[in-house]
């Protein structure tokens, strides 16, 4: 989604800029921008598409060493030149904003009135003209800023630029991350820590409602009322080598054959073998906590959602605990009924996800405790919950999920692990988790190299115009996740059904041209999930069957089959959608769709 990169110092700002807008390309974007303060005035470019195109349009040797950049991705307002940021006032002021204005019409209105011209279908250009109007009666751009902030409903990252203070750049956040990179006589803007990756690992991160001034190597904090905050500044683990594919056509692929790596971090020192139990040092919760529970709630977005619905076959199986599982965005509007005694699981790969960000302060405000199950360290939502597990999955940057979603179910595994040890689970039981999540980098890895005999059945139906994922139990999820990720990438429509339901509605999608992915594992409802196989062979769609190795009986009954070793049910999830991971992504290359970034969605999701 919409980024942001500012610089101050002593260096030329615009390939500075410019390489910080490149490493946020993977949050998915439409348009792009700079504003660059030189000699007196602000020079402003916008490309509409990508950032190589915005790079041939500036003059990388330009003398400015201040400015600030942004990537768009159009939420109010097609993805044009002129709605791409920064967004200017009179020449006087530049803007970038990540965000939504939701009173924009009403502010509009106003500053029209007043004599404002408007050239972008935009809510972010009230920003620009809101600001420039405060200028005009009197104060300095601080000033100027918070005062004009105070009349906005909505969110913001926000970064302004003055002709007249070219000295200073302006910071503003609420509900959308922003973060303020220091080095020496050097200061740095951004809205994710992977643009300041080469630069510095020492941040300050703004809260909400809060305005910083920077200035070069120097910052200050107040907040909408002018009143001064103290922050000090911290070193954070930067995520070194995401901007590199590491050999691979893309960084989808990358991920995939990373998860032996990702899963092995995310295991570490948190196994225990003779206690059959897991170590998870910050939950915060403790043991009496932990046994007096009497359900779980289970909350992300999308491939994060997914991972929940997994997770509930597999915690509830483990922990005797009833588990619900709801989607970010409905659960934050409905009227929940919250039982005393829930522990909330918030899941989301980057921590930014506004939907999911509001379940977990409304679910604080309800008075429950709650654990982020996060991958990206020092996020919103690593920051505001009360425990959780960082996933340790290292950076994803295609905007499809993958090694985070593994990460997501082995984490809750691990809680679950934790949970049903300190409540019914036998220490042998504990023991046999224990086992089968310390041999799962293994396995992923002896099923990763199936990738070439993938990508020749992918070829196969990389034509197929709609798709159909059926498993059983925690396959079903599994299968909502293949169809999800096919979709993200291949843009086939596809959809996913629990096996057994196939006969109350789906069966009347079945004919010759639809391809079907059956998930048919030998487990224990093998000889259920086999017969309902029959019935779709029967009705001759294109059948790619999931199997166990050295399963010769599906093998006859499917045009091709894909195979997993035989594994503990605990992970056959994980193992499972390994494969699934590879097919949509084998099929995305094949239709030559924008595998890292496609069409319309975002890494990271950071407005409603
Ligand atoms: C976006 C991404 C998905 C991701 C979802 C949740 O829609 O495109 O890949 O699963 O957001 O993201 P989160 O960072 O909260 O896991």
């Amino acid at each position: 989604m919409c980024g942001i990169i500012g610089y101050i110092g002593h260096q030329p700002a615009t390939p500075i800029l410019i390489n910080g807008l490149r490493r946020l390309e993977y949050r998915g974007y439409d348009s792009a921008g700079v504003a660059l303060l030189e000699r007196g005035k602000l020079a402003v470019t916008k490309r509409a598409g990508k950032v190589e195109q915005l790079a041939c349009a500036v003059d990388e040797a330009a003398a400015a060493t201040a400015g600030i950049a942004h990537t768009r991705w159009a939420t109010h307002g097609r993805p044009t030149r002129r709605n791409a940021h920064p967004h200017t006032s009179g020449g006087r002021v530049a803007v970038v904003h990540n965000g939504i204005v939701e009173n924009y019409a009403e502010l509009k209105a106003k500053l029209q009135a007043a004599g404002y011209r408007f050239t972008s279908q935009t809510d972010s250009e009230v920003l620009a003209h809101l600001i420039d109007h405060k200028l005009a009666s009197g104060g300095d751009v601080l000033a100027a800023t918070t005062a004009a902030l105070t009349e906005v409903v909505g969110t913001f990252g926000l970064a302004v630029v003055c002709r007249e203070q070219p000295d200073q750049l302006i910071a503003a956040r609420r509900g959308s991350p922003l973060l303020i990179g220091l080095r020496a006589d050097e200061t740095y803007l951004a809205s994710d820590a992977t643009a300041l990756v080469g630069h510095t690992d020492q941040v300050v991160y703004l809260e909400d409602d809060e305005v910083a001034v920077c200035t070069r190597g120097r910052y200050r904090l107040v907040d909408l009322q002018n009143r001064e905050r103290a922050r000090q500044s911290r070193t954070i683990e930067l995520p070194l080598g995401t901007a590199d594919k590491g050999g691979y056509d893309h960084f989808l692929l990358k991920e995939i054959m990373e998860q032996p790596q990702s899963v092995t971090d995310g295991l570490r020192g948190r196994l225990s073998s003779a206690e059959g139990i897991s170590h998870l040092g910050g939950l915060n919760l403790t043991e009496p906590q932990l046994r007096g529970f009497g359900r779980l709630l289970v909350i992300g977005c999308g491939s994060a959602y997914y991972s929940g619905l997994v997770g509930k076959y597999l915690l509830e199986r483990l922990t005797g605990l009833p588990v619900d599982v709801e989607f970010a965005s409905e659960f934050r509007y409905r009227q929940p009924v919250l039982a005393p005694g829930t522990l909330c699981v918030l899941v989301s790969q980057s921590g930014e996800t506004a939907d999911t960000l509001a379940a977990m302060r409304e679910l604080k405000r309800r008075g429950l405790p709650t654990l982020g199950l996060v991958n990206v360290v020092g996020s919103s939502l690593a920051r505001e919950v009360d425990g959780g597990i960082y996933l340790h999955a290292g950076p994803e940057i295609s905007v499809a999920s993958t090694k985070a979603f593994t990460a997501q179910v082995v984490a809750q595994l691990l809680l679950g692990l934790k949970i049903a040890r300190h409540r019914d689970l036998s220490l042998a039981e504990g023991q046999e988790i224990v086992a089968a999540l310390g041999g799962l980098p293994g396995v992923i890895a002896r099923v990763l190299e199936s990738a070439p005999r993938i990508k020749a059945i992918a070829a196969k139906y990389a034509g197929c115009r709609q798709a159909m994922y059926l498993g059983r139990d925690s396959l079903y999820p599994v299968a909502l996740e293949g169809a999800h990720k096919l979709k993200e990438i291949s843009y086939v429509q596809a959809e996913a059904y629990p096996a057994g339901e196939m006969k109350h509605g789906a069966n009347a999608l079945i004919d010759e041209e639809l391809l079907v992915v059956f998930l048919t594992p030998r487990n224990a409802l093998y000889a259920k999930a086999r017969s309902n196989l029959e019935e779709v062979r029967a009705r001759g769609s294109q059948l790619i069957a999931l199997g166990t190795q050295g399963d010769q009986d599906i093998a006859k009954l499917a045009r091709d089959v894909i195979t997993i070793p035989p594994v503990s049910p605990w992970i056959e999830p994980i193992v499972a959608n390994l494969p699934l991971q590879l097919l949509a992504y084998y099929m995305a290359v094949e239709r030559g769709t924008d595998v890292d970034q496609p069409r319309n969605l975002a890494k990271s999701v950071t407005v409603e």
